[in-house]
């Protein structure tokens, strides 16, 4: 192997280590504890999963969280009813709806009801809009795209004038991810199913961000020698030795592409413990702004 890896479980050690300091010490001078209240529609198994990982996170660094499970029948009134009642709970100082929403809801409305000082998943649209502008900044910043920021920068990693490609356009990974390597200098191209050339922008880029829930379809060959690898999918390949029945690949194929480039994160490993770290981050500055409003 000739790549770097970009060890994501010590990385968002890290993170978590600086949450947990501060979060002491809001409790020793403030005697304030931050509370994440999680969202969870229907009962989809990996949503209910993310859940409590995240859930779990808050218990190890000393924030509170308050799980609201709604069945998966619940009306747009009464989503919205809950995020209100939770905007208007001074205790709570983030709000995580998690996604994707049973089919019946309106997902937009219910992420533009969230108070936009609790928004710690940072899509609520004046926080993406803010991404998006020259010169304006968001209260908050979407988890993933966040850690991939993260792994960069503790790489090492020059974006300034780097060619980063984005592979993958969602709200929630591609999106935010293109507008944060945009805001620090890069020059980004996104790529989806529909680009011509994926190859040819793939051996032009420095950074690659591959964000398209497809197994291990960016292979060494398509890549730049040195370039830095960001492999954000998380997919289940058919593995007839695991005990499952299959394992955890990314969108890179990892053992052609550590041979050609120069950093490159693993799956699992690499951006899945930093999303949930980000998030913690998230909350914790939600609580701080919270301190700082009451004066
Ligand atoms: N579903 C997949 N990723 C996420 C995330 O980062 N936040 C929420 N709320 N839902 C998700």
């Amino acid at each position: 192997m000739s790549a770097q890896l970009i060890d994501g479980k010590v990385i968002a050690a890290k993170v978590q280590a600086e949450v947990r300091q501060g979060v002491a010490v809001m409790l020793a001078e403030y005697g304030v504890v931050p509370e994440l209240a999680t969202v969870l529609v229907g009962d989809d198994p990996a949503s209910a999963t993310y859940v409590r990982s995240k859930q779990r996170m808050c218990e190890e660094l000393g924030i509170r969280s308050i799980g609201h499970h709604l069945p998966a029948d619940s009306t747009q009134v009464e989503v919205e009813g809950l995020v209100r009642q939770l905007n208007a709970d001074p205790t709570v100082n983030g709000i995580l709806v998690q996604l994707p929403l049973p089919k019946h809801l309106n997902e937009e409305a219910v992420l533009n009801s969230i108070d936009l000082e609790k928004d710690v998943d940072g899509f609520h649209p004046v926080n993406i809009g803010r991404l998006a502008m020259k010169g304006r900044n968001p209260l908050f910043v979407p988890c993933t795209p966040a850690g991939c920021m993260r792994l960069l920068q503790e790489t090492g990693v020059t974006l300034r004038g780097a060619n980063a490609v984005v592979l993958g356009r969602s709200n929630i990974v591609g999106l935010p991810m293109a507008m944060l390597l945009q805001k620090a200098d890069a020059t980004v191209t996104i790529c989806h199913s529909r680009t011509k050339d994926l190859v040819g922008f793939l051996r032009q880029a420095d950074v690659v961000i591959a964000a398209v829930g497809r197994a291990e379809m960016v292979t060494g060959d398509m890549l730049k020698p040195g370039a830095v690898v960001i492999d954000v999918g998380i997919n289940q390949k058919a593995d007839p030795t695991k005990k499952r029945g299959f394992r955890l690949v990314g969108d890179v194929d990892f053992e052609s592409a550590k041979e050609v480039a120069g950093a490159i994160t693993p799956v699992p490993g690499g951006v899945g413990p930093m999303t949930i770290a980000m998030l913690m981050e998230n909350t914790l500055r939600a609580a701080q702004i919270a301190l700082k409003k009451k004066g």
